[in-house]
């Protein structure tokens, strides 16, 4: 597929970085299908990040990812999932490569600034979590 969903984390949009991770995005060719600032309710958050429930870290991560405003995007470009996950970095910043998003913009494996899907089928239904019809381009 050539789409991809991400959302900016609420400790990069905290810390002043969402122009410059835009910025970034657009200049190394995502299009922009969808964009919107909005905050997720634990609820929400939960639901969205629901595959990782039994994991030690879920509670700090619904936390986390409700604690503040986001910037959610649906991306487009060739190869777009993988090409995405490139751009952003291994999970913990620590390990991420120099001029990832994550290297640069990132505090910690949990504020870790940015997420972007992990497949095509999981872009889809991220995408459709955040999205209608009338919000896409
Ligand atoms: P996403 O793009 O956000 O899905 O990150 P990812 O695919 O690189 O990592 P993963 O899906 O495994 O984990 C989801 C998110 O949980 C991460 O991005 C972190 O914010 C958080 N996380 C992952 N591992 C840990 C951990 O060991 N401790 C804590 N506190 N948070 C973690
Ligand atoms: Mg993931």
């Amino acid at each position: 597929s050539n789409r991809t969903f991400t959302m900016i984390k609420p400790d990069a949009m905290e810390n002043g970085h969402a122009g410059a991770i835009l910025d970034r995005i657009t200049k190394e060719g995502f299009k922009l299908v969808a964009l919107k600032l909005t905050q997720l309710s634990a609820e929400k958050a939960g639901e969205f990040y629901a595959i990782h429930k039994e994991r030690p870290f879920f509670g700090e991560l619904v936390a986390f990812m409700s604690r503040g405003p986001i910037i959610a995007a649906i991306l487009e470009k060739e190869n777009a999932v993988a090409s995405f996950r490139d751009l952003i970095g291994a999970t913990n910043p620590a390990n991420a490569a120099e001029g990832t998003i994550r290297k640069v913009f990132a505090e910690s494996i949990e504020a870790n600034a940015i997420h972007g899907s992990d497949s095509d089928e999981n872009a889809k239904i991220e995408g459709d979590f955040f999205f209608n019809h009338f919000e896409r381009v």
